[in-house]
């Protein structure tokens, strides 16, 4: 697969099959995965890989708290602005509508935000999660890095036939999990990130993207 067929065919999945991921090929791609950029080379990010039973009882836990009603833990950081305007809520809601839909979820469901949490806390079937973490100490400059890093992780597990799907929403279940792989107090968590492989016949979202000449300006020839 080259890197091309990489960035492509890489798709928030959120439909797992159960096939487990051999320890080897996590071993692989994490340790290909070093050789992202950083600033400074810092290599701010803190990964914990859990899988396995205390991958069943984290989701165990954190589906019981969102199935109790539980508004979650305090948010460490913002994941939007409190004014998401035009042209990026028009994109949110796109991507949204599309997920829901594809997720079988109806918009006017009352249920749907317990869905869609509930479905988040199992992992949509996982049976890999990787928590990447960040010194509290950290500024904006790291957390970019860290976003390289797992965009890396990412394309490395396309060219093991994995598939992945990054998830804020364990941000809400901080504490549970900052238990369970023993984070201390410095540590920030930035998102999880479930790997498997895709379930057989599940829906598939291919989510829109803005024209080039939208985002990208080219200065001189
Ligand atoms: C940092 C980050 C956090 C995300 N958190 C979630 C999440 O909690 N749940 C979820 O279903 N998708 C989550 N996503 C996936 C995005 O919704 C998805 O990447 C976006 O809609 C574009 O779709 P695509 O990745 O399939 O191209 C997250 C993506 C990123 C980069």
């Amino acid at each position: 697969m080259d890197v091309y067929e990489a960035v492509d065919s890489r798709r928030a999945v959120r439909a797992f099959s159960d096939e487990p991921v051999p320890r080897a090929v996590l071993e692989r791609v994490l340790a290909a995965a070093r050789r992202a950029p950083s600033s400074g080379n810092l290599q701010p990010w803190q990964v914990y890989v859990v899988t396995g039973e205390p991958l069943a009882g984290l989701k165990r836990e954190a589906t019981a708290r969102a199935r109790a009603g539980d508004p979650g833990d305090e948010r460490e950081y913002p994941m939007y602005p409190a004014e998401l305007a035009t042209p990026y809520l028009d994109r949110f809601a796109e991507a949204a509508a599309q997920r829901y839909a594809a997720l079988g979820i109806d918009r006017q469901d009352p249920e749907r935000p317990v869905k869609i949490t509930a479905l988040n806390t199992e992992a949509f079937g996982a049976p890999v999660v990787l928590f990447c973490y960040l010194d509290r100490a950290m500024g904006p400059g790291q957390w970019a890095d860290a976003g390289m890093y797992l965009q890396t992780v990412m394309l490395l597990l396309r060219a093991e036939g994995l598939h992945s799907c990054p998830q804020v929403m364990w941000t809400t279940y901080r504490e549970t999990v900052g238990r369970l792989v023993g984070a201390d107090d410095r540590l920030v968590l930035l998102c999880g990130l479930a790997v498997g492989f895709e379930r057989e016949g599940a829906p598939r979202v291919r989510t829109g993207r803005a024209e080039v000449t939208e985002t990208v300006r080219f200065i001189g020839t």
